[in-house]
């Protein structure tokens, strides 16, 4: 116990590549826009880099016309000494459903063939047989799996809620743990004794992943590190605070000449912020990034739900014409929650609960209304919530519909051969099946915009060189 707790120096993950652009830019950062600072990027003593997964992909095909695994290899390429990482959402992958095992072992084979060295694995329910193909594979592949608790609160997440949980991830066979708490809601004195509890519980390093939306962040990091957290998230100053992570120079300053110190290049943090400095300034001026979010939205603590869910509440509303409800909804969002047997409110479960709240909020009767998601998460069909949810709820939302109680993907059929025959047309490299898998109709878009640039690219060359020898 007392080695695990030593004073040591603390790995920093830089975010500017996936959560900070995600988070303040809308992903919207090119490959190109990355490449050119790749190489001081890589000097600069990073433990990682996260540069993958999560939005990152569905982004690049969709908007930027991009091919992400291409993307993957170029930063593989340029990044000699610094890991890399990606976020993927347990057996939903990329995308908002459960795969086949088939599915989620040959896409975790593929992100670390294709470079990705750490792979941050997390569950919506916290329901870790929805985390376990996914960490076998890139186990098996010769990568680090990262199994990542969602944090939220609530009666049901206690301190043995979390020890025990831990416990069993660790026993599953997890490289590391992970706590990821995407709304930003881990203060500093719950985050010091958390993670003193944890760390006290598993001998695997534990990792602090935060967001600064509560302007929180950073004292949080402090109190977890100084508690034992052995890697914390952060992002380089021009794309850090707001909805994103804590300045990477502030916490590489702030632990210098301490034996947490990173021991990260601070010149050269320097002029990696001048280099984001510039992409920060031009999304100011198209408005891609919206000084909104850059301020301390508190109302995430005062309500404890994910500042993106709250914004979505209010476009809900505003389409049913009902604005002035916005309160009411605030205090129905716990108490469905509740009955649905209090999951953490994260993607896909937080739209499942929000959503819910306004049907129940404007139709005026609770459970009048309701979504199949609903439904599919009382039935089972996302896994296991930690409490079990209110048996008349349940009744009257889901009647007679049969419920399952095994983990989801056991009743998925192999899914591989269907989605190959499927893209088949299209398929230039291994990696597209995945791609096609994740996001079919994007998917096929892309490869149609791909086969109509080479086509042009044939055509230039063609040209040229009748240009050249004239026949
Ligand atoms: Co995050």
């Amino acid at each position: 116990m007392k080695e695990r707790n030593r004073k040591k120096p603390v790995r920093i993950v830089e975010t500017a590549f996936r959560d900070a652009h995600q988070s303040l830019l809308a992903t919207r950062m090119s490959t190109d826009q990355m490449l050119p600072i790749v190489e001081k990027m890589d000097r600069v003593g990073y433990h990682a880099v996260e540069c993958w997964g999560g939005a990152t992909f569905d982004t690049a095909l969709r908007f930027l016309k991009e091919d992400p695994w291409v993307r993957l290899r170029r930063l593989r390429e340029g990044f000699k000494h610094t890991k890399l990482q990606m976020l993927l959402r347990g057996q939903n992958l990329l995308g908002y459903s459960h795969y086949a095992d088939d599915v989620v072992d040959y896409f975790c084979r593929k992100s670390v063939d294709n470079g990705i060295d750490n792979i941050r694995i997390m569950d919506c329910l916290n329901d870790i047989r929805n985390l376990k193909t996914a960490m076998k594979a890139t186990q098996a592949e010769g990568g680090h799996a990262i199994v990542a608790l969602v944090y939220t609160l609530g009666d049901a997440y206690t301190l043995d809620y979390w020890k025990e949980i831990a416990r069993r991830i660790e026993d599953m066979g997890a490289d590391e743990l992970g706590l990821k708490d995407m709304a930003g809601l881990l203060t500093p004195y719950r985050a010091q004794e958390l993670v003193q509890a944890l760390k006290e519980t598993v001998h695997i390093p534990v990792a602090v992943h935060t967001h600064y939306t509560a302007g929180v962040a950073s004292m949080t990091y402090l109190k977890a590190v100084e508690a034992g957290c052995d890697s914390i998230d952060c992002a380089i100053s021009p794309l850090a605070l707001g909805t994103s992570q804590p300045a990477t120079e502030v916490i590489a300053e702030t632990f210098k000449n301490t034996p947490y110190d990173p021991g990260l290049n601070q010149a050269l943090l320097g002029e990696i912020a001048d280099y984001f400095s510039d992409i920060r300034e031009e999304a100011m001026k198209t408005g891609l990034l919206s000084p909104k979010m850059l301020g301390v939205n508190i109302k995430t603590l005062q309500y404890q739900v994910p500042g993106g869910m709250l914004s979505n509440l209010v476009v809900q509303l505003k389409e049913a014409g009902q604005e002035d409800r916005y309160r009411e909804v605030l205090e129905e969002i716990p108490r469905v929650r509740k009955d649905f047997g209090e999951p953490p409110l994260v993607t896909p479960s937080s739209q499942i609960v929000g959503t819910q709240a306004v049907l129940n909020v404007i139709t005026g009767e609770r459970y009048k209304m309701t979504t199949r998601e609903s439904k599919r998460l009382l039935q089972g069909e996302f896994g296991q919530t930690v409490k079990q949810p209110d048996p008349d709820v349940k009744k009257k939302i889901i009647g007679d519909l049969p419920c399952i109680s095994c983990r989801p993907a056991d009743l998925i059929q192999p899914q591989l051969p269907q989605f190959e025959k499927e893209c088949a047309r299209w398929k230039q490299q291994e990696e597209d099946v995945l791609t096609y898998a994740m996001f079919p109709s994007v998917a096929e878009a892309y490869f149609k915009y791909r086969e109509a640039q080479q086509t042009r690219i044939d055509l230039d060359v063609a040209d040229t060189v009748h240009g050249v020898y004239p026949v």
